[in-house]
């Protein structure tokens, strides 16, 4: 039987994804479990979504695992996450570098206990010669954040006469943005059933797909990403322009 990753055209895959890991909470609730025990089932999830990216070719995957606005959670679920966030890291170093995946990180990292900004450093270096999959984390992560920190970075160089204002564009104020490494994401999957962006990538979503699964994290798995993937083969992307223009 053809698999659904079989359907997939492969010469249409998205070079880059960026999904919003919801759910974990409510999955452990409905276990009769502490929150917590959603949060490490979610790394099951993580793991098979990586693996699936790295089949299908994809380049770019950047995960949502921590907002801003997540530091507001009570400490203990604050301070769990963070333990898991090291183990988590420590656990599938080896794994990463077999599948030859590459490791990011965008958000305000300097909030971040040491322990997770030293056991994240020393990933991103082990794996920094990878040439597979790119993995992004988006950890302490906000996009009004981002957008701010680039408007302060443009305004300290038009101050010091290295930028005239006339020369500001979205282009050049896109270089400014501490993610602009990185391709705006073709996909934004968010699982959960729940639709909204919770301030992620907000710039960088401006003409992404949508695609938004009833499913919780730890319940997602590589065939889920292939059916996003197919979904998103299946849209008709316009940009503006009408359909008889894109042929
Ligand atoms: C997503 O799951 C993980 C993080 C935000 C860290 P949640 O913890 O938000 O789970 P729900 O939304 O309460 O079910
Ligand atoms: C968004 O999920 C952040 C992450 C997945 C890391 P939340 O669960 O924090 O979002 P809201 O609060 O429901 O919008
Ligand atoms: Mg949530």
């Amino acid at each position: 039987m053809e698999s659904l990753k079989d359907k997939l055209k492969r010469d249409k895959i998205p070079q880059h994804i960026a999904i919003i890991m919801d759910g974990n909470g409510r999955w452990a609730a409905q276990h009769g479990n502490a929150r917590i025990i959603g949060h490490q089932q979610g790394i099951m999830a993580v793991k098979s979504t990586v693996e699936g990216a790295g089949e299908i070719g994809l380049k770019y995957l950047t995960l949502f695992a921590f907002s801003t606005e997540n530091w507001k959670r009570p400490k203990y679920e604050v301070d769990a996450l963070m333990k898991l966030l090291v183990q988590a890291i420590d656990n599938e170093t080896a794994d990463l570098m077999k599948y030859n995946v590459k490791l990011g990180a965008i958000g305000d990292l300097e909030k971040l206990p040491l322990s997770v900004r030293t056991k994240l450093k020393e990933c991103i270096g082990t794996l920094s010669s990878n040439t597979g999959l790119n993995l992004i984390l988006a950890i302490s992560y906000s996009s009004k954040w981002e957008i701010t920190e680039a408007a302060k970075n443009l305004a300290t160089d038009v101050k010091e006469g290295k930028i005239d204002r006339e020369e500001i564009t979205d282009r050049l104020f896109a270089k400014y943005l501490p993610s602009s490494h990185l391709p705006d994401p073709e996909l934004m999957i968010r699982t959960s059933g729940e639709f909204r962006l919770s301030n992620f990538l907000l710039w960088q979503l401006a003409y992404s797909e949508l695609y938004f699964t009833d499913k919780l994290w730890p319940d997602f798995r590589k065939d889920d990403l292939f059916e996003a993937v197919y979904d998103f083969q299946n849209r008709e992307r316009r940009f503006g322009k009408i359909s008889e223009q894109l042929f």
